[in-house]
């Protein structure tokens, strides 16, 4: 017998980041943090359980895959198989319309399609922030790709339950996401075992007795669609992540020499009247925000800019959801 399902799933970009594990083993993270969910970047991911199968298999991007990303994965399947009562092996089938080589993180849309398309497979309903708070235990970004449009992940310190949701739609704001990528290659240390280090940066409680305030403020900009609000937050929450990532022991530096040079720019673009801005997360690769009516000129300029290799434009999209098993991603 093969139970299978499939699901797609956007990325997304963290406006207010977050950076720290609070409880490693219910995998809470240590601040709430806030995101905008991009497509058409996505993930299609068919998860099939079958009783013919000896052990688990993941095939991604048409490569079968061994080692940690598979053991990775294993682990969140046990915690489905433990939540359905089943112990059965699965296929993974995973696909990405975006170069994983792009050195652009895909663990969020990945594991939120995982998540959606493994438990529907093994006939579990749950809801969306059912979802997300289990979508969390394979990345903690996965959980802000089940929903759609702007959204924010939360935790109460008293329930302990923690999920994202969204407060406006796709289509409440026309941003856009311009990605700079400055380097293709794999990020030395995953934001994974980065974070593990966070609370060793004595700016780390600084950053997240803060947040609050810059979660206020972000969230309001998004609302009221002010730009120039929204730019200033976005860049000072992103350099204050980067700043506990290089105060950490050991260090941190996930920046490029080009990467600080296009931050430059951004600077004096803004200096000239242009509305954008920048945030980067555990990597060099810039993302350039701006609104789309600007977004022509801005991609104009990063395309000339020194040690730009590529420029990916992506927008606010729809949350995870079901699909077709033979449709294009
Ligand atoms: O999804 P994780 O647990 O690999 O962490 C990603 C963390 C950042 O991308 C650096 C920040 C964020 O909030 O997305």
């Amino acid at each position: 017998m093969t139970m299978r399902a499939t699901a797609l799933a956007h990325p997304n970009i963290a406006f207010i980041k977050y950076w720290g594990i609070h409880d490693i083993d219910l995998r809470l993270p240590a601040n709430d943090s806030l995101s905008m969910t991009i497509g058409p970047l996505a993930t299609r991911t068919r998860v099939e359980f079958d009783q013919g199968l000896f052990q688990d298999a993941l095939i991604l991007n048409g490569d079968p895959i061994s080692g940690p990303a598979l053991t990775r994965m294993q682990g969140f399947i046990d915690r489905l198989r433990q939540q359905a009562g089943k112990a059965i092996y699965a296929r993974v089938t995973s696909d990405n319309n975006f170069p994983i080589s792009a050195g652009l993180a895909s663990s969020a849309s990945a594991y939120a399609a995982l998540a959606l398309a493994g438990t529907s497979a093994l006939g579990l309903k749950l809801s969306e922030p059912e979802l997300s708070s289990l979508a969390r235990f394979g990345s903690g970004s996965a959980s802000r790709s089940i929903p759609g449009g702007f959204v924010s992940w939360q935790t109460d310190p008293q329930t302990q339950s923690s999920f994202a949701k969204s407060f406006a739609s796709p289509d409440h704001w026309r941003l856009c996401d311009c990605i700079a990528i400055i380097s293709t290659s794999h990020k030395a240390v995953s934001s994974q075992e980065g974070m593990k280090k966070a609370s060793s940066s004595p700016l780390q409680a600084a950053r997240i007795a803060d947040t609050p305030r810059r979660l206020r403020i972000c969230k309001q900009a998004i609302l009221n669609r002010d730009f120039a609000t929204l730019a200033q937050v976005v860049e000072q929450d992103s350099n204050l992540m980067h700043a506990v990532m290089m105060t950490s022991d050991p260090p941190l530096f996930y920046w490029h020499p080009q990467s600080i040079a296009l931050m430059q720019a951004i600077s004096a673009w803004q200096a000239e009247g242009l509305p954008v801005t920048y945030t980067l997360d555990a990597g060099p690769n810039v993302h350039v925000i701006c609104p789309q009516v600007s977004a022509d000129k801005i991609i104009h300029r990063l395309r000339q800019f020194p040690g730009v290799l590529d420029v990916i434009q992506a927008f606010p999209a729809g949350p995870a959801r079901l699909t077709q098993d033979d449709s294009q991603v």
